[in-house]
């Protein structure tokens, strides 16, 4: 049982980008990285909203297998089966990529399509699975959710794949925002935006809580009561994985987000997010999960993962000194079978998630620091060493 329950004034943290208050001064940016400089890239409210549109525009149809990670998010899953495709997973390695001969052996003649992930933003070696997937005249799709900015070998990912996934509202303190690049012509969303005006109000409010104590404590302390608030309404409404569902798949980006992604596309945006991590790898390296311990060129991090043995009261214990961690992909989707991936179900047993993003300042990775290296020196919370 977690025992300290006293808040200290701090300020507040969070993984998600935060939007900067200075943000309708800035003029807009020249810089367009990929896949948003491509003529056949499209924008939707959110990535699955992209899978279930362009799975058709690829040629899968209803009834094909595609063979996905049991490491997953799970909304990416929902939308697949929502496109009419038919999930096989695999499990992953020990370095999160496929392991080929697995995957030889769930091939079949109603496999159609390889689907990777680029973990947490870090490079999957996409050329080697685009090749593999051409000698066996399948497709290749890449899930580069939260991997928008980075590369493998100078391209960017989701270049390599016949469609590349990418949630911008990941990367930048957007409303929302999923972009989709294929091989193909693809339809425009066909539905109304929205405003996305609380959503954006709601990023600032994160920016300013990470700056200004004051605002920070009544972050952190309304955070839990807006959860249970949010976790009752869905009970309510007997919305069990609400995580997962794709809503109106039409759905474009807000007019927010649209106003706003010229003016805070950034390129030091990923430099800044390995700057980061390499600060927190340095202090807290010992406790990251191998295949994130080493940082590669073209990687543009999403988050800072921690392997620890009660996930749940470590983030407790940060919380209260204001760093908002997430317990990362603690649930698959439910079509899983669990017990059949090992890795996958230790992976999400035991990996939280803390903020890297590049609105970070100095202070703030310091205080994430203090607040890990406190919950670690507690005597309840074990740490899984990776050396
Ligand atoms: C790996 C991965 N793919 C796809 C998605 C779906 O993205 P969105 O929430 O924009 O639909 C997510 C969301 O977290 C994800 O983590």
């Amino acid at each position: 049982m977690l025992k300290m329950r006293k808040i200290h004034p701090t300020r507040s943290l969070l993984i998600w980008p935060s939007l900067p208050i200075d943000i309708y001064f800035r003029s807009n940016s020249d810089w367009k990285p990929f896949p948003l400089d491509q003529d056949n890239c499209r924008l939707y409210s959110l990535a699955r909203h992209a899978i279930c549109n362009s799975c058709h525009a690829l040629g899968l149809k209803s009834g094909d297998i595609i063979l996905v990670p049991a490491y997953h998010h799970g909304s990416e899953v929902e939308a697949l089966i929502e496109a009419g495709l038919q999930i096989r997973y695999y499990e992953v390695k020990e370095n999160l990529e496929p392991d080929p001969e697995e995957l030889q052996s769930l091939m079949s003649s109603g496999v159609r399509a390889l689907y990777i992930i680029h973990y947490l933003g870090f490079p999957q070696d996409a050329a080697y699975w685009r090749q593999w997937c051409d000698d066996r005249e399948i497709m290749l799709v890449e899930d580069a959710a939260q991997a928008f900015l980075a590369t493998h070998n100078g391209k960017p990912v989701g270049s390599f794949g016949h469609m590349g996934l990418f949630c911008l509202y990941k990367t930048y303190g957007l409303p929302d925002g999923g972009a989709v690049i294929a091989n193909v012509p693809l339809a425009p969303p066909s539905g109304q935006p929205k405003s996305g005006v609380w959503r954006a109000f709601k990023r600032h409010i994160n920016w300013i809580a990470s700056r200004r104590s004051e605002l920070g404590i009544i972050h952190i302390m309304l955070k839990p009561i807006q959860t249970k608030l949010n976790r009752s309404w869905n009970r309510l409404n007997k919305r069990t994985h609400i995580e997962f569902e794709v809503g109106d798949a039409s759905s474009p980006p807000s007019s927010m987000t649209r106003y706003l992604l010229p003016k805070i596309l950034d390129e030091q945006t990923a430099h800044r997010r390995r700057e980061n991590y390499r600060f927190l790898l340095r202090h807290l390296g010992d406790m990251v999960p191998p295949p994130f311990a080493f940082l590669p060129e073209g990687a543009s991090p999403f988050a800072f993962p921690l392997e620890v043995v009660e996930p749940r009261e470590f983030l407790a214990r940060l919380r209260l000194r204001g760093v908002n961690g997430l317990l990362f992909w603690i649930n698959p989707h439910p079509s899983l079978p669990v017990a059949d991936f090992p890795r996958s179900k230790s992976l999400r047993e035991g990996v939280l998630a803390l903020p890297v993003h590049q609105e970070l300042t100095l202070e703030n990775l310091l205080q994430i620091v203090d607040a890990v290296k406190e919950a670690r020196a507690s005597s309840t919370v074990q740490v899984v060493s990776a050396g």
